[in-house]
């Protein structure tokens, strides 16, 4: 049998791929670990996805990394989880440099301890001109929050701009999410096994494929990657029509 990287068809790879990475915590506890452990773990599977996706072409992959729900865990969870993000964006912009990976950002930034935002900013900076994989990071990010804040940054502007609610369409509605340079996912995976979308994407997600894998996001390796872009090749997409 041949891995599913060789059955992957070159020809027809979704451009922009999202993932619920979900199942740290399970996975930690299942092993007699805290969650801590599961979240550490998790980033070796980043680390994989990551280089699973740029070796095969895909053009953009968004990961859900931190959710406006995920600031009421408890907060020793959250310094631990903003202190990882802190360590591997800056241990990883050189290698993010070497592949031609360019990282993007989507969500409440504001929100974020200042280090991480710094050294969020200062990768986003050095990796912009890269040309390859585009990896965007959720972080602080809801879908409701992101569609609330367009509509309030849209209302603000109706007075100055020639917009009138009538003239509101798809298109210029877009411009005012954090997603407006970057094209809709053609394809959702969510691992371990919850059957939601939990606040991502949700206009993004419209027209999506969406692929749910029981698998813990710790153990979602580039072989899980691949036999998730084979299902989304078996299948025939109509938006609609
Ligand atoms: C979900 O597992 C995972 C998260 C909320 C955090 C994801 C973060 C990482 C993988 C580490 C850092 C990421 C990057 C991009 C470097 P869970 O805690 O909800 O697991 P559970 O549902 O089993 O409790």
């Amino acid at each position: 049998m041949s891995s599913y990287k060789e059955q992957v068809d070159k020809s027809k790879l979704p451009t922009h791929v999202a993932i619920i990475m979900d199942g740290n915590g399970r996975w930690a506890k299942e092993r007699g670990y805290n969650r801590i452990f599961g979240h550490q773990n998790g980033v070796t599977a980043v680390r994989q996805v990551t280089e699973a996706a740029a070796e095969i072409g895909i053009k953009y992959l968004t990961l859900y990394a931190f959710s406006t729900e995920n600031w009421e865990r408890p907060q020793s969870e959250v310094d631990a989880l903003m202190e990882l993000l802190i360590e591997t964006i800056e241990k990883e912009t050189s290698t993010l440099n070497k592949n031609n990976v360019r990282l993007l950002a989507i969500g409440d930034l504001k929100r974020l301890p200042v280090k991480l935002e710094e050294k969020l900013l200062r990768c986003i900076d050095s990796t912009s001109s890269n040309t390859g994989l585009s990896l965007v990071l959720a972080l602080s990010y809801s879908a409701r929050w992101e569609i609330l804040n367009a509509v309030k940054n849209m209302a603000k502007e109706i007075e100055s701009t020639h917009i009138t609610a009538d003239s509101i369409t798809e298109e210029n509605f877009s411009n005012y999410l954090t997603t407006k340079t970057i094209p809709d996912p053609d394809l959702l995976i969510r691992t371990s096994g919850e059957l939601r979308i939990s606040n991502f994407l949700l206009w993004q997600l419209a027209y999506s494929e969406l692929y749910f894998t029981k698998t813990h996001w710790p153990e979602f390796s580039k072989e899980c990657f691949y036999e998730a872009l084979c299902n989304f090749q078996q299948r025939e997409r109509r938006f609609g029509k």
